[in-house]
Parts: C-alpha cells; structure tokens; sequence
C-alpha cells in the first residue's frame, strides 16, 4: 500500500511490556491495567477511569450504568439526541436499551453536530445528548454543555476518534457525565484492542466497574455508594449486584497502554504537522470540502467531500484512489441512516440532509503518527487534474 489508513505505532517498550506480563504471570486485570487506568486519568484530568476491552464496550457499559443510577435515571422509551454520523456502536447500545433515538444533522464543515438543528431537536422529553468529535474535531462542546445544563439533559461523550483533542483548552472526553475511549488500533493510542471510560461520579464509576465484571462486587471501592457489604466471606466472594458483561482488558492491554500513553504527546504533535501540510495544500481547492478544524483537533484522518456543487463523480475519484494504491473508506461509518442496521432502531429524524452528502460524496484518507508528508503530497498529485 503506498498510502495507507493506519500503521503500527508499537515498538521495543511495547515488546518488553508484552514480556514482562508474561514473565509476571497475572494476565487479567491487574496491576498493569489498574496503573494504565491511573496515568490515564491524570493526563485527562478525571477521577475515575475504567478500562475495558473496546470501545465499543466502553459505549455499552457506560450507557448501561445510567440506567442504574439512584437519581433520575435513564429509563425504556426515553429521547437521546445522536448526531446521523458517527461509528455504529456508537447507537447499538443505545438501542440495546430501549432509547429512543433522534438524528440530528451535521454541519458540513466540521461533520459535527449542526449546532441549529441541535437546538432545534430538544425538546422537554429529551433526557441525554451524545455528542462525538469526528475524526478527531472537537465538537462546539460551550454550546453543547450550554443546552445541556439550561435543560438539565445528561451530556454522553463518545470520544473514541478524538484523543488528546482540545476545545477552549479543554480535553474532549471531559465534557460529558461520561466519556469513551478507543484505544483499537487505528486510534491516537493503541493497545490493539481497548477502551476507557472516564468520569468524574463516584456512584457510575462503582457501577461501570460491577458492569464491566459480571455485575459483581468483587472489584468495589471500600465505599461504594452502590451496595453495603455484609459481614459473610462466603456469600461476598460471588455476589451479584448488576446484570452486567465480562468486558474486561487484558493485562497486556494495560501494559501497552501505559507505554503508549508516553509517546501520546510526541503523536499528535506528528498527526497536527501532516494535518497543516494537508490543509495547505487543498483548502483553497474548490472540488473539496475539507474537515474545517474547531479548537484543536487531534486529526485522526483527513476528510474530503466532493464539492456537492460541481459535477464530479465519486466513483471516479475512488477509481483513482484505488488505482494510485491509497487506501479510504466512508467518512466514519457514513450515515447511519442508510445503514440497514436502521430498521432495527425506534427512531425519528429531524434533518439528514448534510450527512447524506458526506454519505455519497464524501471519504477519508489516514493520518499518521510519523512524517507522511510526502503521502500527502503524492495524494495532492493523484487527485490532479479530476
Ligand atoms: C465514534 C466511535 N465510537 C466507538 C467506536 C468503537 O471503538 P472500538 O473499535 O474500540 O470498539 C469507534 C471506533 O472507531 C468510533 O469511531
């Protein structure tokens, strides 16, 4: 591949970390996925983190631990703003649960949420909003937080494309009551498979682990405000308190993510030097539309949508892509909406217009954390001429 979507990122600190799991002998859960969990807190900034085995499950166990919350929980048939472009297990759980979900559109620029039609799609019947930062472009987190706190609605981050992104200097994946994290291959870190999820409440964050872990008690703080724990070893050691999951990460996992975690800093500033090559080089290009950055993105690929305007086709474009050996894909997992995963959902839409132009028109090529440059600049030639 002359140009391709992600590359490995591991390398001798991550060889010796794989070692010395092994020659520890303890392979699940412990204190190398706890000290991951540590140091990535504190580089965020939260108290809680949660490490499971994927983002994907990041999503489900945090969306489930709001529904067992004592005060105003998440119930069956209540309304959750999602945005109509963002990776699929992004909405799964959320369907999983019986929420009822509405699409809102994007903004063609950013490809987050349409802060209009955002505003426009709350109601008084809406309980949480997901708000997710594309590809690593923060979403308008001042307006987003505004409309959540003027109407009392739980904000969910699902940040799994946008680690080490910034709004106003702030992390994403701080913003919300919970936060997710991808740490799949592809992403600004990589234990090959894993997540996180962050949060500042000590009540989910009880929850969240109980679900993480057969919804027992075995891994509960000393004061967990989600159980009393009684004075019988027996029936402690296999206490059930939540209809949870076995989700967790490997030990290996977490070992990795700590090395990674050291050179997550060295990475962006990497992914942000290709992202300033790349946007000189097509953001006066009128056939199109580029990711418009918003803070500071952590730019997990470059977008391009066809200018909707001008009579190119997509199918040539791709065509060339393929034949100059430079891989793409759809932007995200397109719009979800035109997914046939759809007919499953209790859904409505307000506005899908954008999302449907980046759905036909648009694809990503990827980011790296090394120099590609040069790959930029071979795309730039690639697409000369189209
Ligand atoms: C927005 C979003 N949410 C969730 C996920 C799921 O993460 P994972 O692949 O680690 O399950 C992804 C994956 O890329 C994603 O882009």
């Amino acid at each position: 591949m002359r140009y391709g979507l992600a590359s490995s990122t591991w390398g001798e600190e991550e060889r010796q970390a794989i070692i010395e799991v092994i020659d520890g002998n303890v392979y699940t859960m412990g204190k190398r996925v706890k000290g991951f969990e540590e140091k990535f807190a504190g580089y965020f900034g939260m108290k809680y983190p949660v490490m499971c085995n994927s983002g994907s499950s990041a999503n489900l166990i945090a969306v489930a631990s709001l529904f067992y919350k004592k005060e105003n929980p998440l119930k069956r048939g209540d309304e959750v703003i999602v945005p109509c472009i963002s990776w699929s297990t992004t909405f799964h759980p959320l369907h999983q649960y019986g929420l009822r979900l509405k699409f809102v559109d994007i903004d063609l620029h950013t490809l987050n949420y349409d802060i209009n039609e955002l505003k426009k799609a709350v109601t008084a019947g809406t309980k949480m909003i997901v708000a997710v930062s594309i590809l690593g472009n923060p979403c308008r987190f001042d307006e987003i937080t505004g409309i959540c706190e003027e109407n009392n609605i739980i904000l969910f981050e699902d940040n799994c494309e946008s680690m080490g992104a910034k709004f106003n200097g702030r992390y994403t994946g701080t913003f919300g009551l919970v936060n997710t994290f991808s740490t799949f291959f592809s992403h600004h870190i990589s234990t090959m498979e894993g997540g996180v999820v962050l949060t500042d409440d000590k009540e989910i964050y009880n929850i969240i682990k109980s679900l993480r872990n057969h919804g027992w008690t075995r891994d509960q703080d000393e004061d967990s405000p989600i159980f009393e724990r009684r004075d019988d070893d027996f029936f402690e050691a296999y206490r059930f308190i939540l209809p949870g999951y076995n989700v967790r990460p490997g030990e290996i996992h977490g070992a990795i993510g700590t090395r990674q975690l050291d050179k997550l800093e060295y990475f962006l500033q990497i992914r942000r030097k290709n992202a300033g090559h790349f946007v000189n080089l097509f953001k006066d290009d009128e056939r199109f539309i580029i990711q418009r950055e918003v803070g500071e993105s952590s730019w997990f690929s470059f977008t391009m949508i066809i200018n909707p305007e001008l009579n190119i086709d997509r199918k040539k474009v791709l065509q060339r892509l393929k034949d100059a050996d430079i891989e793409h894909r759809i932007i995200t997992g397109g719009n979800i909406l035109r997914n046939d995963v759809i007919k499953y959902y209790d859904y409505e839409v307000t506005k899908s217009t954008n999302a449907d132009i980046a759905h036909y028109n648009g694809f990503f090529v990827g980011n790296h954390p090394y120099d590609v440059r040069d790959k930029i600049d071979y795309l730039h030639r690639t697409l000369k001429n189209i």
